[in-house]
């Protein structure tokens, strides 16, 4: 005998047969639980007046005849409503009339009943679990810092601001500074975080709220050390995603692929000629646009790679925090399918020079001082890396849109739920 819980997703009743498609609490398929008139006609007549959206209880057996490709028969011997709805469902969830993205967005929680959103989700849960996994691994300790901060760290176009008992306050954009100055104490740390970003644009490739696995790593002799340690995370979560969540990637039709190794490291002036050679001009000292990103993108897929670094920034599109040397970077961005996904690299960790590049960057040292003083105790070369964990998915699973791969979105439009 076997007790399943969930929910009524559809019925369809055909003669003395009722058919009831119900999507149990913990799989990811749903079953048919068929129930004829001719075997038990008591329970034939609950089934029959069940209604959609129902929270009910099954026993029984599954029959082994596999009904379609979404469902296996059950064979229920018992029957139970345990809440039936008050309203009738907002959306249709058996897949026959479209949802709109926007409504699909509103009623994610229900929409979570089906296989396809569940299958995102769990990939997503189980990516994190992998991450931490690999980390500790490694020795890497887990440490939880502010989200609310009195600086920022990534530039102040992006802060959402705060009154806080009439000081002003920010929500951290990153855990960046903290890290760091937690290198003085514990040279292996990360945190998987949420980021507020107070981004103006509505885009498909941003949230104001998003989630970053930050890492920082001490006693480093170069960048290099960074980008071996982002590149084995990044092969060995896609390897363990593809063994432990074969179901979840059939649900969703994707075919994640191993990347191809050694990623490779672009300088930004080979990404310049590559574009250039595309007839495309990108001004020396600039960030890439979506546009250049996206056709870099399709250069390396003919080179037949998914996953590259551009390295060696110009200083100036880089935040003050990171290394200079001779008017580059130390700096780092992962390109996953024509979309950065992560941005790193090693840090200034002299406190002369460090002084040097906030006045550089026209900041004020004395909102840096809490931080800046980190850096007088022995302070080790260190470097690390954010790794948007939405930008992550949305690549690795093919999707157009990253608020596909969050449950509750917050973007410029969307406050609530
Ligand atoms: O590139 P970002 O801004 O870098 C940092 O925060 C640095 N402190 C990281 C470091 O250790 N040097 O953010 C890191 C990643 C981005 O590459 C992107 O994947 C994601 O976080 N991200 C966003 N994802 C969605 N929407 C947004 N508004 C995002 N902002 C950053
Ligand atoms: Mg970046």
């Amino acid at each position: 005998m076997v007790a399943l819980q969930g929910w009524v997703n559809a019925k369809r009743v055909v003669g003395g047969i009722v058919f009831l498609e119900i999507i149990p609490e913990n799989l990811v398929q749903p079953v048919t639980a068929v129930f004829k008139k001719s075997e038990n006609r008591d329970l034939w007549k609950e089934a029959k007046k069940v209604k959609i959206g129902t929270a009910v209880r099954i026993e029984g057996e599954y029959s082994r005849v596999r009904l379609s490709k979404r469902g296996e028969e059950f064979k229920p011997t018992k029957f139970e409503v345990i809440t039936p709805p008050v309203d009738i469902l907002p959306i249709d969830l058996t897949g026959k009339t479209p949802v709109l993205f926007d409504t699909k967005l509103k009623y994610r929680y229900l929409m979570l009943r089906l296989p396809k959103e569940r299958a995102i989700f769990k990939i997503r849960a189980r990516l994190l679990k992998h991450v931490r996994d690999f980390l500790e691994k490694n020795d890497f300790l887990e440490v939880h810092t502010p989200k609310i901060v009195g600086a920022g760290a990534e530039g102040g176009a992006t802060l959402f601001e705060l009154d806080y008992f009439g000081r002003k306050a920010f929500l951290a954009q990153s855990p960046q500074l903290y890290k760091q100055m937690l290198i003085t104490s514990i040279p292996r740390v990360y945190e998987i975080t949420p980021y507020f970003r107070a981004e103006q644009h509505h885009t498909t490739r941003h949230l104001n709220e998003c989630w970053g696995i930050d890492v920082e790593m001490g006693f480093i002799s170069s960048v290099e050390d960074i980008l071996k340690l982002l590149e084995e995370l990044l092969s060995s979560t896609i390897e363990y995603i593809r063994e432990t969540c074969k179901e979840e990637l059939e649900i969703l039709g994707v075919d994640l692929k191993l990347p191809r190794r050694p990623f490779p490291r672009l300088t930004y002036d080979n990404v310049i000629q590559l574009l250039e050679e595309r007839g495309i001009k990108v001004t020396w000292g600039e960030d890439l646009s979506d546009r250049e990103e996206r056709v870099l993108g399709s250069i390396m897929k003919e080179k037949g790679y998914d996953l590259y670094f551009i390295v060696r920034y110009p200083w100036e599109t880089k935040p003050f925090y990171i290394m200079r040397r001779d008017g580059y970077s130390e700096s780092f961005d992962l390109d996953y399918k024509g979309l950065e996904i992560s941005s790193g690299g090693q840090r200034e960790h002299r406190y002369t020079e460090l002084l040097r590049n906030i006045r550089d960057k026209g900041l004020d040292p004395m909102d840096f001082e809490f931080y800046l003083e980190a850096f007088k105790y022995g302070m080790p070369p260190h470097g690390g890396f954010g790794l948007g964990v939405e930008r992550l998915l949305m690549k690795m699973l093919d999707m157009e849109n990253i608020r596909e791969t969050i449950i509750f979105t917050r973007d410029i439009h969307r406050l609530i739920p």
